[in-house]
């Protein structure tokens, strides 16, 4: 493993560098397989190099940090997980993910990875509560949501104007009292 943040047992995170790019971040953000469940992504353009340059300058800590989803039996980089809007007067955050590499997607890795972020955020932030929205269609992240102890708070209507529509979105979170409940000894 390279420089590993947090460690699953199939994946770890580590910190996203500008080198990972080239290395499959530009090409996933522009596939539509990927694009289209990205609630951050807003605007019907192709990204470039120089965007996703200061995307990643501006999700440094203390309000964001990026990470780079790895294999832990070879290191291939698979995808993308960002923890943003770090609000230490509220002790909260959001967080987002994709497993870029389509043919890793439904073999357990993203409930995994949100695991990950789970303990970083209530056991290394120390933050109170972690929450994230969701296109209402995108089944596999609702599921993975549930499955990791996500609860759902409601729908959105209209909330994100993405790729030329306004979008509903559910917004699930988990607060820390839900985290030490299903893992009492993480
Ligand atoms: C959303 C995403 C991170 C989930 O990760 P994943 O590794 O594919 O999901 P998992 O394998 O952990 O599956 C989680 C659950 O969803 C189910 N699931 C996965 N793909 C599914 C599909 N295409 N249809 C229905 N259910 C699906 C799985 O069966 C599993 O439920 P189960 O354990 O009850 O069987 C990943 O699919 C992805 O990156 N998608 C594109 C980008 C994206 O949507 N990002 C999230 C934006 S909110």
């Amino acid at each position: 493993m390279i420089n590993p943040e947090e460690i699953g047992e199939l994946v770890y995170l580590r910190s996203l560098e500008v080198e990972d790019i080239d290395e499959g971040w530009l090409g996933w953000v522009n596939n539509p397989d990927t694009s289209s469940e990205l609630t951050s992504i807003g605007e019907n353009k192709k990204l470039t190099k120089k965007d996703l340059e200061s995307y990643l300058e501006n999700s440094q800590m203390p309000k964001a940090k990026m990470f780079a989803i790895c294999l832990k039996a070879d290191d291939t980089y698979i995808g993308n997980a960002r923890i943003s809007s770090i609000d230490y007067n509220h002790s909260k955050c959001s967080y987002g993910r994709f497993i870029g590499n389509v043919g890793y997607r439904g073999k357990g890795l993203g409930s995994e990875v949100l695991k990950l972020i789970q303990y970083h955020c209530f056991l290394r932030l120390n933050l109170n509560r972690v929450s994230t929205v969701v296109f209402t269609d995108n089944i596999p992240s609702i599921k993975s949501n549930e499955k990791a102890g996500m609860v759902e708070e409601g729908v959105l209507r209209q909330s994100i104007y993405h790729k030329g529509e306004f979008r509903d979105v559910i917004s699930f979170a988990m607060t820390r009292k839900d985290f030490d409940h299903i893992y009492p000894n993480p």
